[in-house]
């Protein structure tokens, strides 16, 4: 198997919103939890204000940009 047989996610970063990711099995937070992934695209919270962290909630629509 080469590198370019190994499945791999398409990330795409929103500006001042989640990230994007194409293709993932899993998303590990960073408290080492496993979430298992069962979407073709999942948002992930770049904010750390969702309250369905480690997915976005369209909560960073309500955040202040400086
Ligand atoms: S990025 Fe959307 S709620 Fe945090």
């Amino acid at each position: 198997m080469s590198e370019n047989d190994i499945p791999h996610a398409d990330v795409v970063l929103q500006p001042h919103g989640p990230m994007l990711i194409r293709g993932a099995a899993t998303v590990q937070d960073e408290d080492g939890v496993v979430h298992p992934v069962e979407r073709p695209v999942v948002a992930v919270c770049r904010c750390g204000k969702s309250s369905r962290l480690p997915w976005c909630d369209s909560t960073h629509k309500l955040i202040p940009r400086g």
